[in-house]
């Protein structure tokens, strides 16, 4: 089986990266991780990486004038990979324009909220704030605009009377360590794809592989 090459780009804990790494050395996933970049040195996550035997690779953002010079760098390290799909996991650093859009198509990212709700960061505690009862997460494609891509696969995850953000989030990031291999899994088995050219993804997807968290059985 010829397994889709993708990267992981983290700046910290490295946990989604970790669920993706597990599910990847199932010989059956269609997916292989060749690279885990981290724009921040030193950080939890490429040590995760390492001891699942991934290569891994520090480019720090603050070595570099601008954000441009150090996407190019960060193009160069994940074509020099082979990376043919780059997954943002918790990587901290606003995508220029000229980067999001020589990956359009190949680029995905996890975000701890159903969107279009709650785009941008401290998405638990305006959760709270709004009194929501179905909080979630989110994988899609992305571009220019923040967290505004079109969405590849959700999991919807129920506010608890007494949650804090910290419950919450922990509830949530268990549900996004199986949505994003399964994400990951539509995209390489070549049943969920976006042309660039419309704001929804294409899918060819059933109801079954819609993800639903806590699982009904
Ligand atoms: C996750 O909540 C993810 O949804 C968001 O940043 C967090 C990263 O966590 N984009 P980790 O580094 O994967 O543990």
């Amino acid at each position: 089986m010829t397994k889709l090459k993708a990267a992981v780009l983290i700046s910290g804990r490295g946990s989604n990266m970790g669920a993706l790494a597990r599910a990847t050395m199932d010989p059956d996933f269609p997916a292989e991780i060749v690279l885990v970049l981290s724009n921040k040195p030193h950080v939890e996550g490429l040590a995760l990486a390492q001891e699942h035997g991934i290569d891994i690779r520090v480019i720090d953002h603050k070595e570099f004038d601008d954000r441009e010079t150090h996407e190019d760098a960060v193009t160069e390290a994940l074509k020099e990979a082979g990376a043919e799909l780059v997954c943002l996991a918790g990587y901290m650093r606003i995508l220029g324009e000229g980067f999001v859009n020589s990956w359009r198509g190949r680029l995905i990212n996890i975000h701890p909220s159903l969107l279009p709700s709650f785009r941008g960061i401290k998405t638990h505690e305006r959760a709270l704030e709004r009194g929501i009862r179905i909080h979630g997460c989110s994988v899609h494609f992305v571009t220019a605009e923040l967290d505004a891509g079109p969405i590849i696969a959700q999991t919807a995850v129920p506010v608890v009377p007494g949650d804090t953000a910290e419950t919450l989030s922990d509830r949530i990031l268990e549900a996004e360590h199986e949505l994003y291999p399964h994400a990951l899994e539509l995209i390489a088995s070549k049943r969920v794809r976006w042309s660039g050219d419309s704001g929804v993804a294409d899918m060819d997807v059933t109801q079954n592989d819609v993800a639903i968290f806590p699982k009904a059985d």
